[in-house]
């Protein structure tokens, strides 16, 4: 499919995400792409698989590989993403990991902002640590100067996500770009919280983007994925005083005879290398099957997304006025400190994961999570149902009291994963989860009600 209507105009988001990559070409016409759920695939004959193997014909061979469902999938988000191409994998923490991987080897040092996926954030620390990939953090990830201070000789990529989870803290992505692109590094941005539909990271700098499609790619809480991205801007032959800052895609190599996957690939060494070398080794395919599913929800992203964006800003003034919540973090509120950054960044909507806080603290939160009969207690988000969870007693239940204060993770904060119900349901369903936190709230001090009433 060509990108462009018959006017000459680029195709809008919602036409993209049904038709962008094509079909699958193989002569049966099938309008939703199939499942191809083959390990591998049939050579004519010798020539062909010495071919195909030799990489002088291109065509699937093994499902690790490459497959056509997968593929097809792998087409529409490089799309929708304005990237080069894609790599689908098995859930969102393989795609951070195959990134990192197809960048960074023993030796090398990775910064990151410290507002992101906990999930991430353990791979870095616990997992890249052990294989002599040290990753260092920056607190105020819209600073250019605390960027530069972390940035050291070693480091090799950094590292943002473009709605970070659960403060909506978001990130000038402009500002990183141009401090990674001064040293020479490229930029990897996780836009899970976004999506290709509220924001394009490629667009603003970055140079790969990863997701776990599990969340609003999926869309349906039924499977878990991941992809990479890559633009093409990034010069993989950058070096200091002489030392290629990724060896590994600049010096020869056995699999190419003797070439250089920037000599072979020249702006799509990153992607050829992630896909060949890392992903086809470390082995993190999808089922086709997931492939699939993921594809079907891609197919609705911006109908979901726009609702549930409609939904959670609506949401959002709501909790903003009740006097027994103490903040809420949703960058499209007015009141909030990143709702600048959110208007440049996120002009379609500001996304629906977001948290408040309660002025209960923890009791109260407990009360509230139990309390509520629509939204779902799940730690999961981007789903179609709305979801609610507590972090500081699961997803952020590793940090210690500091670092959770640092991060304004505090114990009355709740996160709220905002679905595609009817409005009006889901806030009966938290204003009956605040009324019972309410009516069990310590009654007032007598001193305190003679004050008020004077
Ligand atoms: C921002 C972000 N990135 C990556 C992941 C990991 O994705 P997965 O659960 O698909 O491995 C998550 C999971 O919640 C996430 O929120």
């Amino acid at each position: 499919m060509t990108h462009e209507n018959r006017t000459g105009r680029a195709f809008g988001f919602a036409t993209q995400q049904l038709h962008a990559g094509g079909a699958p070409a193989d002569g049966i016409n099938a309008r939703a792409t199939p499942i191809y759920l083959s390990a591998g695939f049939v050579f004519d004959d010798f020539e062909q698989a010495r071919d195909r193997f030799g990489g002088a014909e291109d065509g699937f061979t093994y499902t690790r590989i490459g497959n056509p469902t997968n593929s097809s999938v792998e087409r529409r988000l490089a799309a929708l993403e304005g990237g080069t191409g894609a790599i689908l994998v098995g859930s969102g923490q393989a795609a951070v990991s195959v990134a990192i991987l197809g960048l960074l080897q023993a030796g090398d040092h990775l910064v990151s902002a410290s507002s992101i996926y906990e999930g991430s954030r353990g791979l870095f620390l616990d997992n890249f640590s052990r294989l002599g990939i040290t990753t260092d953090f920056v607190a105020d990830a819209n600073d250019a100067l605390a960027w530069e201070l972390a940035i050291t000789p070693a480091t090799r990529a950094l590292f943002v996500e473009s709605i970070p989870n659960p403060k909506n803290d978001l990130v000038d992505i402009a500002l990183v770009a141009e401090v990674a692109h001064r040293h020479g590094i490229p930029l990897i941005v996780d836009n899970t919280f976004a999506t290709p539909y509220l924001l394009r990271p490629l667009q603003h700098g970055a140079d790969i983007v990863v997701h776990s499609a599990s969340k609003f790619l999926a869309g349906h809480g039924s499977v878990l994925g991941g992809a990479v991205v890559s633009g093409d801007g990034f010069d993989w032959s950058a070096a200091t005083s002489g030392v290629a800052h990724f060896p590994h895609l600049t010096e020869p190599t056995r699999s190419l005879g003797g070439r250089s996957f920037v000599e072979r690939f020249g702006a799509e060494a990153f992607l050829v290398y992630a896909r060949d070398v890392v992903t086809a080794r470390f082995g993190p395919t999808p089922s086709p099957i997931n492939a699939f599913l993921i594809q079907q929800g891609i197919e609705t992203l911006s109908l979901r997304v726009d609702r549930q964006s409609a939904n959670a800003l609506a949401i959002a003034e709501w909790l903003e006025a009740q006097p027994d919540i103490e903040s809420v973090d949703y960058s499209g509120l007015p009141s909030n400190p990143f709702h600048a950054l959110a208007q440049h960044y996120l002009p379609r909507g500001q996304g629906s994961v977001f948290s408040f806080t309660l002025r209960g603290g923890a009791a109260a939160a407990e009360q509230f999570i139990n309390a509520v009969e629509l939204f779902t207690r799940m730690t999961h988000l981007g789903d179609v149902r709305s979801l609610i969870i507590h972090p500081a007693s699961t997803t952020h239940a590793w940090r210690s009291e500091q670092q959770l204060r640092d991060a304004g993770i505090w114990p009355g904060l709740i996160r709220l994963s905002v679905g595609v119900e009817d409005l009006p349901d889901l806030l009966a369903d938290l204003q009956h989860a605040l009324d019972v936190v309410r009516a069990s709230a310590p009654a007032p001090a007598v001193a305190d009600l003679v004050s008020e009433a004077r």
